[in-house]
């Protein structure tokens, strides 16, 4: 059995229980930082629901707490913060609310301990502890929240249905606590997120999708995407998702299930790598596949382009979901175009320029990259899965070697836009952009080495072609020599 007076050991748990004595009012710590304690998952967020008048006590606890502790003040909601330290305390009058069918805002009055705990939304997040000196630490527990979470439960207080309605927004949460924590979610709770799902139309998709990241940053992200399908919320909130989902059999033959590949996928990356947004572009790697399905009589079922399709369908998604315009969605973007080239290169010989065009492609997201199309291996054939990380590794070691050699990642051509332009006496113009993809090209393909003088030999060449006439000649770029260091003789950069 925990101790969990001791548990309240932060200095400001007393400060709190002394205030309350004094005014003579009772307050609670209740929620997710209880939760937590029962759990073992350190936490520094607490919620102390008060009796009375939150903010009157946040204020008199800020007094006492001195110089180190901030008051913030939201007279409007009756709440109150107290920052100690890293600390984050929030102050709030127990509340008793009723809800209406067409809003989340609910009609609040003051309420008993009791009447708060009912509105919250599971059992295990109901759980509170006395801060009154007499019985301090003392565990209000009325749903067995305590038994809930040893066996692993999420469960509602009330009848789900009430819960839900009261607040959509706990269906998400319901399945990102059971992703994060390893929970089930409770028979009837489960069922009444299906019965309930349309109401999370009324949520703000910036309030969705903060779930939903959560559950993307889970250890296992499939648990909560599985949850999403079965209740009819992913269908709501991201169809584009569920379309992956089904086999079709055509003339004895089917395709994989590229629902449940795509999570594979994700569980896979999510072993090696905590990005979010290289999570999201597991999740959206072959969200193209729906559209780009064919099935050719002599090879069977073929996705020709999803990858294309793909990172065109990524800007609307990011759009629809509400993820941020910026470049996040550029690198998710890049990722989905990206994720077969290191497969295709791992089935040929690879020669140094595909090396090249891929090192060019991916840039500094080059490691990225090969973390995503590792994880994309999901066959059950041994055989085949050992062979494509052995050639993998292949791949991997020539990046390494031509990196080392040509210096591609974050890679400008050895001569400029304005050397063009100097040289053939040229304004900024096409012909000046297809100059210098021309050499560009060379370098990549191999044709010319990636210095200046075979790229300005290539150029001046070119130019002849074109029949441009030559203006003035221009000097390599200086080159800087590292200097060495009077004492230990090192390179100073
Ligand atoms: N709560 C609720 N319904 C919501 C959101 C919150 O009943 N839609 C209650 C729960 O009792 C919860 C507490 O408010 O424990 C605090 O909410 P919040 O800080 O959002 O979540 P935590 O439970 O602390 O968990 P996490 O920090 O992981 O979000």
């Amino acid at each position: 059995m925990l101790n969990y007076a001791d548990r309240l050991n932060h200095g400001f748990f007393k400060t709190i229980s002394q205030v309350c004595t004094q005014m003579n009012v009772k307050a609670f710590v209740i929620g997710g930082f209880v939760r937590d304690i029962v759990l073992g998952r350190p936490s520094k967020d607490v919620d102390v629901v008060v009796l009375g008048s939150g903010i009157a006590v946040a204020s008199k606890v800020a007094e006492a707490l001195g110089a180190g502790a901030h008051a913030k003040y939201f007279k409007s909601f009756g709440t109150a913060m107290v920052r100690d330290g890293d600390w984050v305390i929030e102050f709030v009058g127990a509340r008793r609310e009723s809800y209406r069918t067409n809003s989340r805002k609910p009609i609040v009055e003051n309420g008993s301990l009791s009447d708060d705990q009912n509105r919250r939304d599971f059992t295990i997040n109901a759980l509170s502890l006395s801060l009154q000196s007499k019985d301090f630490g003392n565990l209000l527990d009325p749903f067995n929240g305590i038994s809930d979470i040893e066996d692993k439960v999420i469960r509602t207080p009330l009848d789900p249905d009430i819960t839900f309605s009261d607040d959509p927004l706990r269906m998400m949460r319901a399945i990102r606590f059971a992703t994060q924590l390893n929970f089930t979610i409770d028979k009837n709770t489960f069922e009444a997120i299906g019965r309930n799902k349309n109401r999370i139309r009324i949520i703000s998709q910036e309030r969705v999708i903060d779930e939903m990241n959560l559950i993307v940053m889970a250890k296992k992200p499939s648990v909560g995407f599985r949850l999403l399908e079965e209740t009819g919320l992913l269908g709501l909130i991201f169809p584009q998702f569920v379309a992956l989902k089904g086999v079709e059999m055509m003339n004895g033959m089917a395709h994989k299930d590229n629902f449940y590949h795509t999570l594979e996928v994700l569980d896979n990356l999510c072993e090696k790598s905590d990005n979010l947004w290289l999570r999201w572009s597991a999740v959206l790697h072959d969200i193209a596949k729906p559209v780009t399905k064919r099935f050719e009589p002599k090879i069977g079922w073929t996705f020709h382009g999803h990858e294309f399709i793909g990172a065109k369908m990524v800007p609307g998604i990011f759009k629809q979901l509400k993820l941020p315009q910026n470049e996040k969605l550029k690198y998710v973007q890049k990722m989905v175009q990206l994720h077969l080239r290191p497969i295709v290169l791992a089935q040929e010989i690879v020669t140094d320029s595909a090396i090249r065009r891929l090192l060019f492609d991916a840039g500094d997201d080059i490691d990225d990259l090969m973390m995503l199309c590792d994880a994309d291996i999901t066959s059950k054939n041994e055989v085949k899965v050992k062979r494509y990380l052995k050639n993998f590794q292949l791949v991997r070691q020539k990046l390494k070697e031509v990196e080392a050699k040509d210096k591609i990642r974050n890679w400008q051509p050895p001569v400029t836009g304005e050397a063009i332009m100097e040289t053939f006496g040229l304004n900024p113009s096409k012909i000046v952009g297809d100059l210098k993809s021309i050499i560009r090209e060379a370098i990549l393909d191999g044709e010319i080495g990636n210095n200046f003088e075979e790229a300005y030999a290539f150029l001046l060449e070119e130019g002849k072609k074109k029949k441009l006439h030559l203006k003035n000649l221009v000097n390599p770029p200086v080159k800087i020599i590292p200097i060495p260091d009077p004492i230990d003789g090192t390179p100073n950069q």
